[in-house]
């Protein structure tokens, strides 16, 4: 029986409650799909920080490049300073396993609420490809007479032609294989960051006219993007753009489908470990009451299956979400007519009776 090794990294506030019910699903569809999960739980996050004034052990990277996937629950702690753990644990696991590609459905399911007017789940089904390595994320640039009223403070925006090869490249495959509406847009600002969105269009057009032939290509600059993403969402089917903005507009994406509980994302290296995570935070204020919406998590864990090849078991994932999400009354924390348990032992369910 084939045995896919998986990291499990719980983190902080509502992380741990969420992956479990991610877990409870994904050994439901192991059991349905004939595959074994084996996985071994590390502890990173605030809580670990605090303890030891450690962010990630030295050994964590290539710890984790011996795990098949890893499956993330939350980072962020309201007793450390923003930035340490996010630049510390989720950009550098990013960073350093090369997961190029942040890859965000945007999908509204049946019986869940959108703040968009008159649109359904047939108006809202796209994929945001968002590059993950590059862009401001770098961390390249600093501060000069800090404090004084000459303060120079500068952040910089870094592409290579290589890094921005690779993410249009894959982001047009995914078009074709999802042969939907064969469509990619890329989102950028090329009226303006003539620079690095300027090298973005060149090679989008290169590469699209070049090998891809049978994909669409359609451009729109970050600012009408966020518009068309409310007014049209029909519109979209694959974009792909940089890091700052893909982090801006898939939240914008995520409160469409229903929010950060149903939200979910991979973190990709196609040649590499991948890292799957609901989008949400950690939530403190709802930590152990058993109220958060674990679906999110769950929604990463079918992705999970997805990327390492299980394609049926993740079908069933999806399936088995579909049926629950049609009893659950709200997407919201504490709303939502179930308990985080109910909501993975019915999904789990789900998938057992299929
Ligand atoms: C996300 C988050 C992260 C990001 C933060 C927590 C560093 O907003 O995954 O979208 O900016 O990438
Ligand atoms: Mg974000």
């Amino acid at each position: 029986m084939k045995t896919y090794k998986i990291a499990v990294i719980g983190g902080d506030g509502t992380g741990p409650e969420v992956v479990r019910e991610g877990i409870k699903v994904l050994n439901a569809a192991s059991q349905k799909g004939g595959f074994k999960l084996d996985m071994t739980d590390f502890d990173f996050g605030g809580a670990r920080y605090l303890r030891t004034g450690e962010v990630l052990p030295a050994t964590a990277v290539d710890e984790m490049k011996k795990f098949d996937a890893i499956f993330l629950g939350a980072i962020g702690h309201p007793d450390v300073k923003p930035g340490i753990l996010e630049k510390g644990i989720l950009l550098r696991l990013r960073f350093e396993l090369d997961q190029y590609i942040n890859l965000r459905p945007v999908k509204l399911y049946e019986n869940v609420h959108t703040p968009l007017k008159d649109k359904g789940p047939e108006h809202i089904d796209y994929v945001v490809v968002r590059e993950n390595t590059g862009d401001i994320y770098t961390g390249a640039g600093g501060t000069s007479m800090e404090g004084t009223p000459h303060e120079v403070a500068m952040q910089a925006m870094i592409y290579t032609r290589h890094q921005v090869e690779r993410c249009v490249r894959w982001a047009f495959e995914y078009t074709k294989k999802r042969n939907k509406k064969n469509t990619l847009a890329l989102c950028g600002k090329t009226n303006v960051l003539t620079y690095v969105y300027g090298l973005w269009e060149r090679v989008f057009h290169e590469i699209g006219a070049k090998d891809y032939p049978g994909i669409k290509r359609d451009y729109y600059h970050v600012d009408a993007t966020c518009m068309w993403m409310i007014k049209n969402p029909e519109w979209f089917d694959v974009i792909v753009t940089g890091n700052m903005f893909g982090d801006i507009i898939t939240d914008l994406g995520a409160i469409t489908q229903g929010g950060m509980g149903i939200a979910a994302g991979a973190n990709i290296n196609p040649d590499g470990v991948s890292m799957f995570e609901p989008i949400g935070g950690s939530a403190p204020k709802y930590t152990g009451k058993n109220v958060i919406n674990p679906m999110s998590a769950i929604g990463a864990a079918q992705m999970m299956l997805e990327i390492i090849g299980e394609e049926k078991a993740s079908k069933l994932i999806e399936d088995g979400m579909k049926k629950t999400l049609l009893k659950m009354k709200s997407m919201d924390a504490g709303k939502m007519g179930m308990s985080t348990t109910e909501v993975g032992d019915d999904v789990a369910d789900n998938i057992a009776k299929s």
